[in-house]
């Protein structure tokens, strides 16, 4: 006896059965016909490279010329957002046409981070009395003879927020999420103090973002000679390629990488972009300084409270604290620095290659 019910879910299972074979021999049939073609482009892509090429190549490596296109482009400092930069991508743009290559420069309008205009930046210790005992330089010395040293512009950290801050310092060795554990354990409150950390093992923006978190009100960051030479070697630039005293490691302290008003996408003249308050609340909220350890010697050595571990021990020629700096003294960060958005220029040239040469991406 049959049922409409059970009649129907024989229908139901015949349909099923058919949909599923015509699916089979649609399947059979649309496969691609050119099997043969499709197996030797992929064969041709996942070639082995050919040695022979790579010889010829070689032979026409010119290393005289590598170095003088290096420091055509670095004889003058080429800081993203100033005339210089633009000159350097004019001259790989005219270069790239002398060799036959097909180049553009495209401008695109970026919100980039400088040392306010007549401002110099500053970290000085005070004395109880608010005597102003010791102040970094304000710039690095000139130790070769350079081409426009005063286009050199003074030591900041880009994205850093303005601001006039002092207390307390403590060191943080690298600044890592370990470090301030360690601190937090051994019962130093970072809160509401000046984090001094050393450059090395981890992103100079993290080391700012994990002060902040922890309560840090500014961040200083140097580099260590321990990091940056090799103790007992004394090349120090510019006998030798290690860091000098009065160097200093500049760099912005952003955890999104690229144009800090489109974050997260391209940044095109059409791109939204948020007001310059949503901005800054994306940007760090502390005021945040590199220094060079001839100026950091100044500073470690002030502080007098808890003997470090023995791997936050620098090279410097004391032994470091953790904090407390002596005779009550105080740290001061005096940082202007400003966003603006500049033009800025890349240089493309597009060299098609012998497979899928008609492919072209799309900016
Ligand atoms: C953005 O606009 C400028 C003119 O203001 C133009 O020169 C440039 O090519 C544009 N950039 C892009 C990426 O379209
Ligand atoms: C810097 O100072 C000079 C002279 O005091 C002045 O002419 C110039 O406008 C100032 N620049 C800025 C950006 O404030
Ligand atoms: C650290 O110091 C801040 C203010 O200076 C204070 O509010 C906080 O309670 C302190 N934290 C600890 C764990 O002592
Ligand atoms: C330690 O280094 C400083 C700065 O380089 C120097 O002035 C001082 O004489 C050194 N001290 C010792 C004990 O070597
Ligand atoms: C530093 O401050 C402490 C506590 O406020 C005080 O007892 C001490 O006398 C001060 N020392 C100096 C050198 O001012």
């Amino acid at each position: 006896m049959s049922s409409p019910n059970s009649r129907k879910i024989v229908v139901i299972v015949l349909l099923s059965i058919f949909a599923y074979l015509l699916g089979v021999i649609t399947g059979y049939f649309s496969r691609p016909v050119h099997k043969d073609s499709s197996q030797k482009l992929l064969e041709k892509l996942n070639r082995d490279g050919d040695w022979h090429l790579f010889e010829q190549f070689k032979e026409h490596v010119d290393t005289g010329y590598i170095d003088k296109v290096v420091r055509d482009l670095t004889r003058r400092p080429g800081l993203a957002g100033t005339p210089q930069q633009k000159q350097n991508a004019e001259y790989i743009f005219d270069l790239w046409q002398q060799e036959g290559l097909k180049a553009e420069i495209v401008q695109y309008n970026v919100l980039l981070s400088y040392p306010k205009g007549n401002h110099t930046n500053k970290v000085s210790l005070y004395d109880t009395s608010g005597r102003e005992i010791f102040t970094i330089k304000p710039q690095e010395k000139v130790l070769v003879d350079e081409e426009a040293p005063e286009e050199v512009v003074q030591p900041f950290n880009a994205y850093s927020p303005s601001g006039l801050v002092k207390g307390d310092l403590v060191y943080v060795n690298y600044g890592r999420a370990e470090d301030f554990e360690r601190l937090k354990e051994a019962g130093i409150n970072v809160s509401g103090k000046i984090a001094l950390a050393r450059y090395g093992k981890i992103f100079r923006g993290n080391k700012v973002k994990f002060a902040e978190d922890n309560g840090a009100k500014g961040v200083i960051l140097y580099s260590d000679p321990a990091d940056y030479s090799i103790p007992g070697d004394e090349r120090y630039f510019p006998g030798g390629m290690w860091l000098p005293g009065s160097g200093v490691q500049r760099g912005n302290v952003v955890l999104v990488k690229g144009d800090q008003s489109t974050q997260g996408y391209p940044s095109t003249n059409y791109s939204y972009r948020p007001s310059e308050e949503e901005i800054s609340k994306q940007l760090p909220s502390i005021p945040c300084h590199p220094i060079g350890y001839d100026d950091a010697y100044f500073l470690l050595s002030s502080l007098v409270s808890g003997e470090v571990w023995q791997d936050w021990q620098g090279s410097l020629n004391f032994t470091y604290h953790l904090t407390g700096l002596v005779d009550n003294r105080t740290v001061q960060l005096d940082i202007q620095n400003e966003n603006v958005y500049r033009p800025i220029y890349n240089v493309i040239a597009k060299i098609s290659g012998a497979i899928e040469a008609g492919t072209q991406t799309k900016r």
